[in-house]
């Protein structure tokens, strides 16, 4: 039994947790999530205030993990933290307070790719989200899509090449002028659109595509952003009966972009023999998107996992458990780990 506690800072949550267990079978002790609130008003993270508010609360956060554990400091076998990919300023002040508590502690650092964590993020919810599996993450800064072959060897199949679908949510969102982050509202408004009304080409998705193609398994998000705003520029013109129209637009491009999504996942599923699709990111908690997934996925004698909203979204508790995996397989990093902007998932197989 190993006890883990891992710090999240790579973007605008500070994340504690504390996780104890071996291999899969582990136990998720706390988790503390505190969003920071001051973004709301920019429409978007202002990278130097998420840095700052991660340094002005980290230690609030932990404590509260550590209260909620029930666990002392003294307790905890290994430190982790996610030191990439993030906003660098925010991803600084997590590792370099894990290594602050494992130098103090004299125990060991362990070093977690924030992607990689949301893959091992839903098993902590549904013990059979195990590898292998197919996984599409979908995230504000990522769209992947991953064959798991087991865990710490991945097989990376597509991505997006322009606009994260999160993004593409949030862009599409705000020129409709709703709220920051646009995701869950966009998905709310669209649940009063009428399927149909509108339709929007599916982006990178046509049946002349085969594997190998480099666009077999690859999403493209902005065209598809680019082909709505134009929509809204249009009935701004024409003055329509706006909150209908809006619905009708918002359902359209969700559809387009879950259909797109669901398509490739397919493929990848099919692909490689696999019989379970895991979901992770905050898009994950788009239930149009797990709807439309499950649909396509049953005939195919597949299941679907994805993960609460707490799990979907940045989290230390996915953090502790892709850490626990790591310092088991003797992965340390030493006093010197850095953070870095952009970092390729460790364990990568082509
Ligand atoms: O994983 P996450 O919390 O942070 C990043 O690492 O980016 O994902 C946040 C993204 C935002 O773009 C947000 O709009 C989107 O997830 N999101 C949703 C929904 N809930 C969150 N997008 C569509 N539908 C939702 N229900
Ligand atoms: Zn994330």
């Amino acid at each position: 039994m190993t006890r883990v506690l891992a710090v999240e800072t790579s973007c605008d949550e500070t994340s504690v947790a504390v996780l104890h267990g071996a291999g899969d079978d582990v136990a998720l002790k706390s988790l503390v999530i505190l969003s920071q609130d001051v973004h709301r008003v920019f429409g978007g993270v202002v990278p130097e205030l998420a840095s700052r508010a991660h340094l002005t609360s980290i230690d609030a956060v932990m404590r509260r993990a550590l209260d909620e554990s029930g666990a002392a400091l003294e307790s905890v076998d290994v430190f982790a933290a996610t030191n990439g990919p993030g906003l660098v300023g925010a991803l600084l002040v997590g590792v370099g307070y894990a290594k602050a508590l494992a130098f103090a502690r004299g125990k060991p650092l362990v070093a977690v790719h924030h992607m990689e964590g949301h893959l091992f993020g839903t098993s902590l919810e549904h013990r059979e989200a195990v590898p292998p599996f197919t996984a599409l993450l979908v995230s504000g800064g990522h769209t992947l899509l991953i064959d798991v072959e087991a865990w710490g060897r991945y097989r990376l199949l597509g991505r997006t090449r322009d606009d994260a679908a999160g993004e593409a949510f949030d862009k599409v969102a705000k020129r409709m002028g709703l709220p920051y982050p646009g995701g869950p509202h966009l998905e709310k408004l669209a649940r009063d659109g009428t399927r149909g009304a509108l339709r929007f080409t599916r982006p990178m998705l046509h049946r002349g595509q085969s594997p190998g193609d480099p666009d077999f398994y690859d999403v493209s998000f902005s065209g598809l952003k680019t082909a709505v705003v134009s929509v809204l520029a249009d009935d701004g013109k024409r003055k329509a009966d706006a909150g209908r129209e809006m619905a009708d637009i918002a359902l359209a491009f969700q559809d387009a972009l879950v259909d797109t999504l669901v398509e490739k996942t397919a493929r990848a599923l099919e692909q490689h023999g696999r019989t379970r699709v895991v979901l992770g990111g905050g898009v994950a908690c788009n239930k149009a998107l797990l709807a439309a997934m499950r649909a396509r996925m049953e005939p195919l004698g597949a299941a679907v996992y994805a993960p609460s909203g707490r799990l979907a979204t940045d989290n230390a508790a996915m953090i502790a458990r892709a850490g626990l995996f790591h310092f088991e397989r003797g992965d340390v990093a030493g006093l010197n780990l850095n953070a870095y902007a952009s970092l390729p998932i460790p364990g990568l197989i082509t």
